[in-house]
């Protein structure tokens, strides 16, 4: 039984005081660190992790090693942009969960340990609820989704449809039965010969091709959920089939390939988020996770705003893909909501976003 005499302190909410709080996010490859003024961010500091570039994929290992290089300076430099002292913290909030277990360690001790040298309290914060809980951030040309909305949730670990009925609530409706969207972007993107991760590649090449060239088989799902292992599969022996009769395909039909299979991931994305809105009569719709960066997700989802009279929630793109600034505010708002974590808390690789710890 670990000692929970080092529990961290309770949280106090004093509404005349301004509250800071350190958010810390190490749950793939990204490191970063955010100083959050009540719900307005003073600095977000993300470094990234280059050594996986020459692997195709991120290697964990490479990940753990490079978080424990950068953590320091990552929350030296997010403090020191913010303009405070960590004594003026209030608590510190980190990623517990869901994400490479390594990674998640070195975040979440550090986070232990330094709540424990100024005695403030910890939130533990859970990485998918955090990119959706960024929509609840202050800054300029920010709009805060009114409860309940839905929120198509993509990013390369996860592909959900969630209704949030508060801060704190959330409810799966539908989710990926095998790969998530933002997996296919990167594996279709690492068959024609793309940089990790190849979503913004596809992104950037598709906005130069025709969308209609190619048409890929889209699977039939049962209800809210989405599946993309076919889609790969389909698109590898279309590229390889072409390959042979023609060994520049590739490069002669790059834009277009890029365009179509983009095309084919957003049908698939938008068909079921119109499902669910239909079904649960919501038109409060905002997107979340690395694949919102997405040019072409995000004009498709404004103009079925238009047509089926949606009102919109889109993350300006530094709020899109991994950072820390969602964790600080997921900490503030489990804060307001008097959730706070203690040193016996445990990284956790896996955690379903619907279960309440
Ligand atoms: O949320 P995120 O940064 O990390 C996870 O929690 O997984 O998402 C990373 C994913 C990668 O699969 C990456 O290729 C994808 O988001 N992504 C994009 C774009 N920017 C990032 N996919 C499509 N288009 C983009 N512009
Ligand atoms: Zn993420």
């Amino acid at each position: 039984m670990p000692n929970l005499r080092y529990a961290s302190q309770p949280a106090q909410l004093n509404s005349s005081k301004d509250i800071y709080i350190l958010g810390i996010e190490s749950s793939c490859d990204d490191t970063s660190a955010a100083v959050i003024k009540n719900d307005k961010i003073l600095s977000n500091i993300i470094a990234g992790q280059d050594v996986h570039k020459f692997y195709g994929g991120v290697v964990p290992e490479l990940a753990s090693r490079a978080h424990q290089r950068q953590i320091v300076p990552v929350v030296d430099t997010a403090l020191k942009k913010a303009g405070i002292t960590p004594e003026q913290l209030r608590g510190i909030a980190y990623t517990q969960g869901p994400g490479l277990l390594g990674s998640l360690l070195v975040g979440s001790s550090f986070a232990k340990a330094m709540g424990m040298a100024l005695n403030i309290p910890l939130f533990p914060i859970h990485h998918m609820r955090a990119h959706v809980l960024a929509h609840f951030i202050a800054d300029e040309g920010m709009r805060k989704p009114p409860f309940p909305f839905l929120c198509l949730t993509v990013s390369g670990g996860h592909t959900q449809l969630l209704q949030v009925s508060d801060t704190q609530t959330f409810h799966i409706l539908g989710e990926t039965t095998d790969d998530a969207a933002g997996e296919a972007f990167d594996k279709a993107a690492r068959l024609l010969n793309l940089p990790y991760p190849g979503g913004p590649h596809i992104d950037r090449l598709a906005a130069k091709g025709n969308p209609h060239k190619f048409s890929f088989t889209k699977p039939k799902v049962p209800g809210l959920n989405f599946s993309f292992s076919g889609l790969k599969t389909g698109f590898r022996n279309f590229v390889m089939n072409s390959q042979q009769k023609n060994p520049d395909f590739i490069s002669e039909n790059l834009n277009d390939l890029c365009a179509s299979l983009q095309n084919t991931i957003l049908e698939m994305l938008m068909e079921q988020l119109k499902n669910a809105a239909k079904q649960t009569g919501i038109g409060h719709i905002a997107l979340a996770g690395g694949v919102s960066a997405n040019s072409g997700l995000r004009a498709m989802l404004e103009k079925e705003a238009v047509a089926s009279g949606w009102e919109t929630y889109i993350p300006p793109l530094s709020y899109c893909t991994d950072n820390g600034a969602m964790i600080a505010i997921a900490g503030y708002l489990a804060l307001i909501a008097g959730d706070t974590g203690t040193q016996a808390d445990a990284a956790r690789a896996r955690w379903n976003i619907s279960s309440t710890k």
